[in-house]
């Protein structure tokens, strides 16, 4: 059962296809005959931008001949930077409506509709044959699913036998208090941040064998900074040209967000696991 306020969120999240597109408007002059590169700088809604991707595809081993599947895969922006840089096709799933919507329109408009699918659904419940993907990837999206087991178990069953789900997300340490994930859960729709620990268990009892962590903690937190410096200016800008200030609480809630972070409370975890 999904939780509304994950949809509500995204619904009302400062990044959209819409605002992709204003911001590739002003830097380009105009939106025809778009390169997937012309929105690279807008479109990686995780920490570390086309870096990070990189990184994570290394990892998991994503090549030409992957059919990987991005599981909360947002406007697509990974799945588009990797289906071009490294000629895989990627199928992304997710649950909200506008972003399926958002990111098939960013897809058609980059010509790589036909690399880039989008299927609307529950990570929890993947709508896929047993063992048709190559990897699973994800970045920065589990933290909205209380169900781990469900999703991990998801995950394994539509991996083949080589197969190899590699996947970030905010990690909990020990002085996150019931207060902060009170905090994260009103502010980013954060439903469940676990210890690395506990995702270590729950891929075992998903079924994979061997898991790789990797703190990457320090190389987010200039990035979060960066975020917060980004959001600031969409509010000024969104305060600018339309009188209205409706990102005022999403960037009271991120200067929040930074403190746990630099006191350790929050951090980031990058998981690679095998079939
Ligand atoms: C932070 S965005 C990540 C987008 C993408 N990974 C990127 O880096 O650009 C998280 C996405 O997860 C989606 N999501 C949350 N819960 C989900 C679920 N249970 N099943 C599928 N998608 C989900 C949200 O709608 C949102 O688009």
């Amino acid at each position: 059962m999904v939780d509304p306020g994950v949809v509500a969120f995204y619904d009302r999240h400062p990044i959209s296809a819409a605002q992709i597109l204003d911001k590739v408007r002003a830097s380009r002059g105009s939106v025809g005959s778009l390169d997937a590169a012309d929105l690279f700088a807008h479109d990686q809604d995780h920490y570390g931008g086309l870096a990070a991707n990189d990184a994570l595809a290394a990892a998991a081993g994503v090549s030409a001949d992957s059919l990987v599947l991005d599981m909360c895969s947002g406007l697509c922006g990974p799945a588009r930077y990797n289906a071009t840089r490294l000629g895989c096709r990627v199928v992304g799933l997710e649950l909200n409506p506008g972003r399926c919507e958002g990111a098939r329109d960013l897809n058609r408009r980059t010509g790589l509709d036909g690399r880039v699918t989008v299927v609307r659904g529950d990570v929890t419940a993947a709508p896929f044959a047993d063992g048709r993907f190559d990897v699973v990837w994800s970045q920065e999206a589990f933290l909205h699913v209380p169900d781990k087991a469900a999703m991990l178990g998801s995950a394994r069953r539509v991996l083949g036998p080589r197969g190899r789900l590699a996947f970030t997300d905010w990690v909990a340490g020990p002085s996150l208090t019931s207060e902060d994930r009170a905090l994260m859960r009103e502010g980013i729709a954060a439903l469940s941040i676990v210890e690395p620990a506990d995702y270590v268990a729950a891929l075992r009892t998903a079924g994979f064998a061997a898991v790789e962590t990797t703190d990457v903690s320090t190389d987010w937190i200039p990035i979060l900074k960066a975020r917060l410096a980004m959001y600031r200016g969409l509010r000024e800008d969104a305060r600018r040209t339309t009188g209205a200030d409706p990102h005022a609480d999403y960037v009271r809630f991120y200067e929040r967000f930074v403190a746990l972070v630099d006191s350790g409370a929050l951090g980031g975890g990058r998981f690679v696991a095998s079939a």
